[in-house]
């Protein structure tokens, strides 16, 4: 077994994936989150220098367009965004060493210096590609910011690279009647030259990465074969964008930046940088010391979306540019609520913020902690389990050990505790060194359990900690204190005595993944500092000291307060949906159905208008310019994609339907003031026709 505390102290650099600045903090950052804290809080509670780092992912096509939209600069937008999530992620106990930006002159640095050195040794190519331009927006289109019919099965609205009907992937210029996202006009192809990142050139490098060492597990070394070993090998990866583009400009080029992905991981670097400048003053080999001295060890958390980006890419920008790769990447699957991906219309995408309004961070902790292993497989939360676990092995074994002996019966007993037998510490002796079966060895539990949290197999940690936890509450059930304090007293603070010793062993145990329960526990117990693994030794016990009064440590679960969370976050959800940030940095963001209430509905101003004036739009092939009477709301001009089945002179005179208190948007060729209702696609389209004698200026009811 790989007892950790034979190579003491070690020196390990910890991250989690930043998460983009384009949306909130929901149940899946959060996962990570707590999956990584538990790690690092493992590594520094049992004596390992070990840092924490992460920060908000800010650039790209979707941030800057969410801040055009609400009319700010992006570096306003970042700066609200990243304090929303640092707070919402800390509200879990997540406990960073730094949260940073991306946007920072240390990752602007460090990403100059590593694609600088990537070029220098031969490792960038440049050449020309075609891409998808939309000359309303005029700007290249991201295949996320194309949408159009599949070419496979001809389901509509969907995006340019993959089809979310039938699977099929393609590329945007096969969909058919593709139009861009953002204005719907239809995308131009364009030629621009892009910069390569030569990851081909990697190929033994990465062959060699990944088969030895135990960087990754073998499920995921598995994967990685396969992509290794494919026919096509490895391509070259196109890391730059064309303007307008926030992000950092490449040096030595003109309106080209990097590719978001590009400056991502080297966030990592980043923020660690700017800690150690800030921590470590008179130390400037820190960050080298972490990033190049083969002793230390860089070890990333990541989502299986995103193990591409982790476990060729990045190391092998790494190794390119004179950097040590990562020791270890943990790669954890999805979450699911209550069996099913979370949904916003069932209330179960759940955003972090509205979890810390109902429910206790802690027993989110508790409970994916048991469910939190090596491998990668989802992981399903499903409140009614969540709600036994909480109610059984938190609350009614574990805290429930202290809660009953901590108020009228320490009480009786002055709030202090006695002296132990050998009998009493035999008790204690096998919290620790009971011997545990594990491959052909035996170890003892302490052992067992560092091992499993070292193996991020917290599954195993929490039946460990489970059924010690029920060992103590038997040895309290036999010898009943509640019983003794009335018969004899000292005897009744022996068994005391020997319980809260055993719930601070319990406590240390926990601590990664309960941590502020642990403390509040130390803190009864009058014990200062947080809860240390060197504490786990008999030479250690607590005899003759005060207990302090008991405060309540955690409640169980309130089923009501699931429910209203559940209500509250589909409403929320509901009432920012038109607001909704894209979900990933290269796709706007997909609406799945949404109802909405009559109240809604009453919103809408529908009115009858009249097209006074109707002509072309020169540059925009689908757009018809009207100006529509509505009566006592005046003319209001509007650009219509209706083209494709109404010429402009056969429109003047025609009624219809009109949406009349649209707010005003701002178009390439003028403001449009108003949204004329149709149905249908191509030479189909239909406007919606009022009757003959309706007049300019009724509502529709
Ligand atoms: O997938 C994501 O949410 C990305 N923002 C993760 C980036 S991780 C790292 F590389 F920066
Ligand atoms: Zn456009």
């Amino acid at each position: 077994m790989n007892s950790s505390s034979q190579r003491n102290p070690r020196r390990i650099l910890v991250t989690s994936a930043l998460p983009y600045a384009n949306g909130p903090i929901h149940l899946g950052h959060v996962l990570e989150g707590i999956q990584t804290d538990i790690w690092v809080r493992f590594q520094k509670a049992n004596g390992n220098e070990c840092y924490f780092f992460c920060a908000d992912d800010t650039h790209g096509t979707p941030v800057m367009l969410a801040a055009r939209k609400e009319g700010i600069a992006p570096e306003q937008l970042i700066e609200r965004v990243q304090k929303e999530h640092h707070k919402d992620l800390s509200s879990f106990g997540v406990w960073y060493d730094n949260y940073d930006s991306t946007n920072s002159d240390e990752n602007r640095l460090i990403s100059e210096e590593i694609y600088l050195k990537l070029k220098e040794k031969g490792h960038i190519a440049r050449r020309s590609i075609e891409q998808a331009y939309c000359e309303h927006d005029q700007m290249f289109l991201p295949d996320r910011f194309i949408k159009g019919t599949c070419p496979n099965c001809k389901s509509k609205d969907q995006y340019g690279d993959n089809c979310e009907v039938c699977g099929a992937t393609y590329s945007p210029k096969d969909l058919i009647d593709s139009h861009c996202a953002l204005c719907g006009t239809s995308p131009v192809r364009k030629d621009s030259e892009h910069i390569f990142f030569k990851l081909g050139e990697f190929q033994n490098f990465l062959k060699h990465w990944i088969e030895n060492g135990n960087h990754v597990v073998e499920g995921v070394q598995k994967k990685l074969r396969e992509w290794l070993d494919s026919e096509d090998g490895l391509q070259d990866w196109d890391i730059s964008r064309d303007g307008p583009y926030f992000g950092f400009e490449i040096p030595g080029e003109k309106n080209k930046y990097f590719y978001v992905w590009l400056d991502a991981p080297i966030g990592y670097m980043a923020s660690s940088k700017n800690f150690f400048k800030r921590e470590f003053p008179n130390e400037p080999g820190k960050f080298d010391s972490f990033w190049k001295d083969g002793n230390a060890e860089i070890v990333h958390f990541i989502g299986k979306d995103i193990l591409y980006f982790h476990t060729l890419f990045w190391p092998a920008m790494l190794h390119g540019s004179g950097y040590q790769t990562p020791k270890n990447v943990h790669v954890h699957g999805f979450i699911t609520v209550n069996g099913e991906k979370m949904s916003k219309s069932r209330g179960t995408f759940i955003n972090a913020n509205t979890y810390v309004k109902y429910l206790d961070p802690e027993h989110l902790r508790f409970y994916l902690a048991g469910k939190l292993s090596s491998g990668m497989d989802d992981l399903d939360l499903s409140f009614d389990d969540y709600t036994a676990r909480v109610n059984s092995d938190l609350v009614g074994n574990l805290v429930n050990l202290v809660s009953r002996i901590s108020t009228s019966i320490l009480d009786q007993l002055d709030r202090t505790l006695g002296v132990l037998s050998t009998e009493d510490k035999e008790l204690l002796n096998e919290l620790l060194n009971q011997p545990i079966k594990s491959g052909t060895g035996e170890y003892a539990v302490r052992d067992i359990i560092k091992n499993a949290y070292e193996q991020k197999n917290y599954a195993r940690v929490m039946r460990e900690i489970t059924r010690l936890g029920d060992t103590v509450n038997r040895y309290v059930n036999d010898n009943a204190p509640w019983k003794l304090i009335k018969e004899n007293p000292e005897k009744a603070r022996e068994v005391v005595t020997t319980t809260l010793n055993a719930s601070r062993f319990l406590a240390v145990y926990l601590y990664p993944v309960v941590p502020k329960i642990s403390e509040q526990i130390y803190k009864l117990l009058n014990l200062e500092g947080t809860p240390q693994f060197q504490d786990l030794n008999l030479a250690n016990i607590l005899e003759k000291t005060k207990v302090n009064p008991y405060e309540m440590i955690t409640k169980r679960v309130d089923e009501k307060a699931i429910s209203a969370m559940l209500e509250e976050n589909k409403q929320s959800v509901d009432a920012s949906k038109k607001d909704e940030p894209a979900k990933t940095n290269e796709s706007p963001a997909k609406e799945e159905r949404l109802e909405i209430s009559i109240d809604d509905l009453a919103k809408v101003e529908l009115r009858v208008g009249q097209i006074v004036e109707a002509g072309p739009v020169e540059g925009a092939d689908k757009l018809v310019n009207v100006k529509v009477d509505l009566g006592e709301l005046g003319i209001k001009n509007v650009f219509a994609g209706i083209k494709v089945a109404y010429q402009p002179e056969d429109l003047k005179g025609m009624k219809v339907v009109v949406v009349a208190n649209l707010k005003p948007r701002k178009m390439k060729f003028g403001i449009s003031e108003a949204m004329l209702m149709a149905s249908g696609e191509g030479e189909s389209l239909s406007l919606f026709i009022p009757h003959r004698d309706a007049k300019p200026g009724d509502k529709l009811k």
